[in-house]
């Protein structure tokens, strides 16, 4: 019998790029084209040839082999004066030689793909206008999660919705640490000294452990999804050093988790309230489940309901999916949709105050054990217009920990009553406090 379909030949030259970077992302890409190439010819209908590759050290040991037909070049304006180069793809991270390389592709007129979220974190809603001044494309899948592609859900296949939340596990190493700390009962110090034998955490881990990686990823989620710019430099961040092994003990006796979380709702008015930081999360909700270095999100749209994503948020083919994505996007002849929003650059976000936040709280005080002690905490937490919903006193010693599950109040209440407390005599330790993940993130 005869198959009517058939694989077309090519209809175009390939589409030449220019690759700033040949370090993990960069090999991914590389391994990618090469070994999926029959599969992207009969998906985009045409080749796509790394021609140049721009690195630090051209002499350095590789990750896998030079693409066939491509060589090193001594400077970015060898990128950027080929005129069969069409893309350049920047994998290098940083922000100025990487900023300087996208706005000169972009004054070139090249289409740019890139995995810099601090960059795009940063200058994105600069970058953005430039390309759409310019018709081009500014391909940035792989910045957020890495493998999974929220980007394109945001921009295309959701984009129908209005959505109330979002919330993510973004950033894998903070994931494996807290993880490790969990199921294993790791120490912070050593479940990072694995994440960085792994290879799964830097060198210099403050990036990611500070929370400000998960901070860039939010701040290009929230552009997506509510077509605002919030300035990262607004954004609040709190990271994962102070997680003790205490609190996910407590947090396992009231059936939560605790998971580092980059959060961001959209209020009534139109405010958006976003922020970093670890949070509860109920045992029996899918983010919970997120383990290992693995990321998810969880976004809440007014047609589509719940949808949850979950998947490899880096390493080098992971990532390089992404990447090669928007390449075969932009080798296809689709129209530029960079921000998924029919505007000229996007207007600031109208923010709400980190103060005005309302949630429910954990809250873990250290004190000594005396009369009256209970009576004094209750009392301004009170005063502060606290109400609690569970307590829990742990502990034998003449120090003792009292666990406070609060209902729903004004994180500035939560602020002012812990100060107040922290000065009193029968304080042992600073307060700890955590957001508790309200429902409807649930599954
Ligand atoms: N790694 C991941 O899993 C992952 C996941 C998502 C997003 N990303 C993002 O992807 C980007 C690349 O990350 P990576 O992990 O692949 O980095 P990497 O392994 O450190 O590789 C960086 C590459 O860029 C080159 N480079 C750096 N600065 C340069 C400069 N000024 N001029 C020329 N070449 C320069 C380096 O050259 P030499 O090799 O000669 O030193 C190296 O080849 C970053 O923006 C990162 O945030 C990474």
């Amino acid at each position: 019998m005869q198959n009517d379909s058939q694989i077309l030949k090519p209809q175009a030259a390939p589409l030449m790029l220019g690759l700033a970077g040949f370090g993990t992302v960069g090999s991914g890409l590389i391994r990618i084209l090469e070994e999926n190439r029959e599969a992207i010819i009969r998906r985009v209908g045409r080749d796509i040839r790394i021609k140049t590759i721009l690195v630090r050290d051209p002499g350095k040991t590789r990750a896998c082999a030079m693409p066939e037909g491509a060589r090193f070049c001594g400077s970015r304006e060898e990128l950027l004066n080929d005129p069969e180069i069409e893309v350049v793809v920047e994998l290098m991270g940083g922000l100025d030689a990487a900023g300087a390389l996208i706005r000169a592709a972009l004054a070139a007129g090249k289409h740019v793909v890139t995995a810099n979220k601090a960059l795009l974190a940063e200058a994105g809603n600069e970058l953005f206008t430039l390309a759409q001044d310019k018709g081009l494309f500014l391909g940035y899948e792989a910045s957020v999660c890495g493998g999974v592609p929220v980007v394109q859900a945001l921009r295309s296949a959701l984009s129908a919705n209005e959505f109330s939340s979002l919330t993510g596990i973004l950033n894998g190493t903070c994931n494996y640490i807290i993880s490790s700390m969990t199921i294993n009962g790791t120490s912070f110090d050593c479940a990072l000294k694995q994440a960085q034998e792994l290879g799964f955490a830097e060198a210099d881990p403050t990036l990611d452990i500070g929370g400000f990686d998960t901070a860039h990823k939010l701040i290009l989620l929230v552009r997506l999804a509510w077509g605002v710019d919030y300035p990262y430099a607004e954004l609040p961040v709190t990271g994962i050093r102070s997680i003790s092994p205490d609190d996910i003990q407590f947090a396992r006796e009231f059936n939560y988790t605790i998971k580092l979380l980059g959060r961001a709702r959209r209020d009534a008015n139109g405010r958006i309230e976003a922020g970093v930081f670890p949070a509860m999360v109920p045992t029996s909700y899918l983010l919970a489940r997120v383990g290992s270095s693995y990321n998810a999100v969880r976004l809440e749209g007014n047609a589509v309901g719940s949808i949850f994503m979950h998947g490899k948020g880096a390493g080098d083919t992971p990532t390089g999916s992404a990447v090669a994505a928007d390449i075969m996007e932009i080798a296809r002849g689709d129209r530029p949709n960079n921000l998924g929003y029919n505007l000229r650059g996007l207007p600031p976000a109208d923010i709400v105050p980190t103060e005005e936040a309302i949630s429910s709280f954990y809250i873990r005080l250290r004190v000594k054990d005396r009369i009256g002690v209970m009576r004094d905490v209750a009392t301004v937490l009170a005063e502060h217009r606290i109400s609690i919903q569970q307590a829990l006193q742990k502990g034998t010693d003449d120090i003792v920990s009292l666990i406070f599950m609060t209902h729903a109040c004004k994180t500035k209440d939560v602020i002012g009553a812990l100060a107040k407390l922290a000065a009193m005599d029968f304080m042992g330790a600073e307060p700890v406090y955590y957001r508790v993940l309200p429902p409807p993130c649930g599954d």
